[in-house]
């Protein structure tokens, strides 16, 4: 987005500088696996959302470059131990850092890169260090909650819509309201405005991951960049889902058991049928329902924030061209 290059720029200087770190750092096993995932982008979504937090209090976006880089170390190391709770082959349109060398080299560079991420945090400036652990180290953890839940939505006969909006909050939301939030907190920006932008950038990841599943489902294969179906195979708790089992009839009822439960049904079929009941019973409309949902509440607390209302126009923007992710 034009409004966001200098801050974009920024940001991409700091990532290669990053990664010309890591591409002489040894053991290259441990090293390789991070450059290697960092190194096929991504939207970047998280650490521009760091420096936009601070940017919009007036601030000198440098002062929230580690704090960006951090959440960006994060994410990533989430998404190469992501792939191996859910079995994917691809990630960014390449192989997944399991596949691609091993579980344990995916496991070990994962958790190196957690802890680069609090190792580039502790070099923000000293003051803040103890709110931005604060928060980063709670997000952290919560993530890992969320990822749990997810987890053991796959296998739980029941989970309410009310459990699904829980798990999807912490396994994906928190860490976007947390990467605005410490960019507020390198701009010294007062804790309600910190809170209204925590708030608002939590509800743009209800709706973000909300609107991901779709995707899971709807995506292009290329566009995408991930294994279209990967969440029907692995019986992903997702709102559609819960939302077909909501609707259906009493056959329907028994053919969705069915295909989430036989073991003779080949992952084609099951994906293709599992679809076609969606389509069906309008579950994708009623997920963008949804998404739509946290999206108002999301700019109800951006207009509640105290800051320069260009800035806050060019967020608004922001979010919503990122909640119309191309199918
Ligand atoms: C993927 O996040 C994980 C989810 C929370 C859905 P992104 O869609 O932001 O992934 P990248 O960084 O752009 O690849
Ligand atoms: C992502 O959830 C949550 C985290 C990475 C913490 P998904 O499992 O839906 O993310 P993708 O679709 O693999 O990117
Ligand atoms: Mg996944
Ligand atoms: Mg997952
Ligand atoms: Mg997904």
């Amino acid at each position: 987005m034009q409004a966001y290059s200098a801050l974009l720029k920024i940001l991409n200087q700091a990532i290669e500088q990053e990664q010309v770190l890591l591409k002489t750092a040894i053991p290259i096993e441990l090293y390789e696996p991070m450059n290697y995932i960092i190194g096929l982008g991504g939207k970047r979504v998280r650490p521009l959302l760091t420096l936009i937090g601070c940017d919009l209090f007036e601030a000198n976006p440098n002062d929230a470059i580690n704090a960006a880089l951090s959440v960006e170390l994060f994410h990533n190391f989430s998404l190469i131990h992501d792939d191996i709770l859910d079995n994917a082959p691809l990630r960014r349109g390449n192989t997944t850092v399991h596949e691609k060398w091993n579980h344990n080299i995916a496991l070990l560079s994962g958790d190196g890169m957690m802890v680069k991420g609090f190792e580039v945090l502790s070099k923000s400036n000293e003051k803040q260090i103890p709110e931005l652990l604060r928060l980063f180290s709670k997000t952290g953890l919560q993530v890992c909650e969320g990822q749990q839940m997810d987890m053991n939505f796959e296998i739980q006969e029941k989970v309410s819509v009310h459990d699904y909006i829980d798990m999807i909050t912490f396994k994906t939301a928190v860490l976007l309201g947390c990467s605005l939030q410490m960019g507020a907190i390198c701009a010294n920006a007062s804790l309600k405005n910190q809170q209204h932008l925590y708030e608002f950038g939590m509800h743009v990841g209800i709706a973000f991951q909300i609107l991901d599943d779709i995707l899971d489902v709807y995506a292009d294969d290329e566009k995408f960049g991930k294994q279209v179906g990967g969440d029907i195979i692995s019986n992903k708790k997702t709102f559609m889902l819960l939302d077909a089992f909501e609707l259906a009839d009493e056959n329907q009822t028994k053919e969705l058991n069915h295909l989430l439960y036989s073991n003779i049904i080949s992952n084609d079929d099951k994906v293709k049928q599992v679809t076609a009941l969606y389509d069906l019973l309008g579950v994708k409309e009623l997920a963008l329902k949804e998404a739509n949902k946290h999206t108002d509440i999301a700019l109800k607390h951006l207009d509640e924030l105290d800051a320069n209302q260009s800035k806050k126009n060019n967020l608004k923007e922001f979010a919503l061209h990122l909640l119309n992710r191309e199918m």
